[in-house]
């Protein structure tokens, strides 16, 4: 097991510390946010550290303005009726799938068909296990994940699997966090259909090389999917240049609304695959005992749509198109490299994940000794502190790393140092909180084994979380 942890500060190279110390000089230009003010909530609340935006970030007030401006200029039900509210409510569906498909470097002329609105990531790939995979999987076969996949891209193909009677096979991470060409050389192969991977993990923060997997994927003939959840908040993506077949992502993650998601698929799979949801608006012709299918993207997408919630993602493509990619990536990855220095320079902290920051997309996830995630995240609060603790919706990683629950404070280019610092002093707090303000140190019998990424040792051959034995 300690084989496959993930290591701590020894790995870091000359190069990596170098980088570490410039993006740490950069960060102390970060003092103040000039985007704050561009998100009501956090104008609205200058004493909270939100460090929660993968789970959901702020909406700048572009976003709630477009969504407002839809109920009151073009309510009216989109693609249903043939008068000019309605005509107006479609188009403000089309231009955003238009503006959607070019977000995700598709220029073709028809590429915008090939979008397809649904609420969320889960339901798009929810969409692919149920609608997609049961045309190709047949018993035998595998679909291959990463076990750094969140519920959303592995709970839908495990049931895919077993109604399929196909395998499901993971792929693991080295020491360096990432997973090599040789382990997904080792487990995508002849038997496998379908390969579908996190893009960025949303507990370690790193990147998968998508590209790769997909290449050797279709050596194989199977088909990549690409769950973007975490990668389109933070970097640009271009789903050609990556080669998938499918990528799907989620509207509150990249500052637009809740309950809208996008699914992009190659046409020609999409147009094979039979509809997920049938009812309204997603049919050519019905009999009383039969019915033929809308082409795409109307095909999947049943009932009314969202038309305001699309709108608003529009206008959450612009605004993160007018910041840009280049500035919030800066801005992102030296308050990444300032958290991580801050983070382990308190020694009852353990950062979980590789020690390179540039490896860690707007995520650092870690642990307090001794102290149950659950207790660090709710003594936070009390400190206006926003963070989220838990298993993150990816279990089957944490069992892999050795733990039931970790902390996450995830960084999104609106924050600045002075969230960071809020955490830090609260940080001290709960340690105070639990051990007293003269108890500086942990313990040394308490003290982890460096290379491990957490606050862990094995006891009886069991794993057992140092706060659980206290
Ligand atoms: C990597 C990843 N995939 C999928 C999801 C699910 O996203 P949603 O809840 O928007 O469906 C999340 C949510 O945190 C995520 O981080």
């Amino acid at each position: 097991m300690t084989d496959r942890k993930l290591h701590g500060e020894h790995m870091l190279t000359e190069q990596g510390k170098a980088e570490w110390e410039s993006r740490n000089a950069q960060a102390s230009a970060l003092a103040e946010s000039p985007y704050k003010k561009d998100f009501p909530l956090l104008s609205h609340n200058p004493d909270l550290a939100f460090l929660d935006s993968a789970a959901t970030a702020q909406r700048p007030k572009a976003v709630l303005e477009a969504q407002k401006r839809f109920y009151e200029k073009m309510n009216a039900n989109a693609l249903r009726g043939l008068y000019s509210l309605s005509v107006r409510a479609t188009e403000a569906i089309n231009g955003a799938r238009a503006h959607v498909a070019r977000f995700i470097g598709l220029t073709g002329k028809h590429d915008a068909r090939d979008i397809v609105f649904c609420r969320n990531t889960s339901e798009a790939l929810n969409l692919l296990a149920y609608s997609y995979a049961p045309t190709v999987l047949e018993p035998g076969d595998e679909v291959c994940i990463t076990i750094m996949e969140h519920h959303s891209n592995l709970i839908p193909w495990q049931q895919a699997c077993r109604a399929a009677g196909a395998k499901l096979i993971y792929m693991y991470p080295g020491d360096d966090g990432l997973i090599s060409e040789d382990e997904m050389r080792a487990k995508i192969g002849p038997r496998t259909k379908i390969v579908s991977a996190i893009h960025v993990s949303n507990v370690l923060g790193v990147a998968n090389d998508v590209k790769l997997m997909g290449q050797i994927a279709h050596e194989f003939g199977a088909t990549m999917i690409v769950d973007g959840a975490q990668s389109v908040p933070h970097f640009p993506v271009d789903v050609t240049d990556l080669d998938c077949d499918f990528f799907a992502f989620s509207g509150h993650k990249v500052f637009g609304p809740m309950g809208i998601g996008v699914l992009w698929g190659r046409h020609e799979l999409l147009d094979a695959m039979p509809p997920f949801l049938t009812g309204g608006e997603m049919i050519d012709a019905v009999t009383e005992q039969d019915a033929t299918w809308a082409p795409v993207p109307e095909k999947f997408e049943a009932g009314t749509q969202d038309a305001a919630g699309i709108y608003a993602l529009d206008a959450a493509l612009t605004y993160v198109e007018g910041v840009g990619y280049d500035a919030m990536q800066a801005r992102e990855q030296a308050l990444v490299a300032q958290c991580m220095r801050r983070l382990s320079e308190l020694d009852f902290v353990r950062i979980i994940g590789p020690a390179d920051p540039a490896l860690h997309h707007g995520v650092v996830s870690f642990n307090v000794c001794t102290i149950h995630p659950h207790d660090v995240a709710s003594i936070l609060d009390m400190d206006n502190v926003a963070i989220r603790a838990g298993h993150h919706c990816a279990q089957p990683l944490l069992a892999h790393l050795g733990i039931d629950s970790c902390c996450r404070a995830s960084l999104a280019f609106y924050n600045d140092s002075a969230d960071i610092d809020r955490l830090v002093e609260a940080l001290k707090h709960v340690w105070s909180m639990f051990h007293g303000y003269g108890f500086a140190r942990p313990l040394p019998h308490l003290l982890p084994d460096p290379k491990w990424g957490n606050f862990q040792k094995r006891r009886d051959g069991d794993i057992t979380p140092l706060w659980a034995w206290q």
